[in-house]
């Protein structure tokens, strides 16, 4: 079990890397968390209108999701490889280095999955490619993507990633609590506005 705490330990600790709050403080955007809805991924980000500091939070939170996965599959194979996914994103959703405070994980649960399985992973982008291109918001098309994503792994034969799947879809939307009230109540601001 060793290799498997080490699995979880790598996805954490790649995870819990703020690139929204670096991303923005880089570009000279100021405090993230202090914009539009204070979350610390690339939809806030865009509130700022800058997009390119949008791509680059989007890029490099997927990318602390999807390199992790990769690399410990490659060392130790599927189960450590699970574990490492659901260590990214927890990293993100609660990271040390912002008093546990973090993000809602769609990116990093995109990169993931990208490293469990490429198939599903691209499923997935284009399931929230699809949804906001539809309806234009960015929570919705997150919370429907993460619900898409068992589906895909069953289809692409990737079962046995399901299980951690599911424990990201339950954090995810936990942490999208705000998000559902407001589309709700028509008031969730679309992409792109402030
Ligand atoms: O990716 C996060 C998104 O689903 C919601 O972000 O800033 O609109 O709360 P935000």
């Amino acid at each position: 079990w060793p290799w498997l705490l080490g699995a979880f330990a790598i996805g954490y600790i790649a995870g819990s890397i703020p690139f929204g709050v670096i991303v923005a403080r880089l570009f000279g955007l100021g405090d993230l968390r202090a914009i539009g809805s204070g979350n610390i991924g690339a939809t806030n980000v865009l509130r700022t209108g800058d997009r390119r500091a949008a791509a680059a939070t989007l890029a490099l939170d997927m990318a602390k999701g999807w390199a992790p996965v990769a690399l410990v599959f490659f060392l130790w194979g599927d189960l450590p490889a699970q574990l490492a996914a659901l260590g990214a994103v927890l990293g993100h959703l609660f990271p040390i280095w912002l008093g546990f405070r973090g993000g809602k994980g769609v990116a990093t649960f995109l990169g993931v999955t990208l490293g469990l399985s490429p198939l599903a992973g691209l499923l997935c982008c284009l399931t929230w490619l699809g949804v906001a291109a539809l309806f234009r918001f960015s929570s919705l098309a997150a919370l429907l993507m993460t619900l898409s994503a068992p589906i895909w792994l069953w289809h692409v034969g990737q079962r046995g990633a399901i299980w951690v799947v599911v424990i990201l879809i339950v954090l995810i939307w936990a942490k999208h609590g705000g998000n559902i009230v407001r589309l709700i109540h028509g008031e969730e601001p679309k992409i792109g506005r402030r």
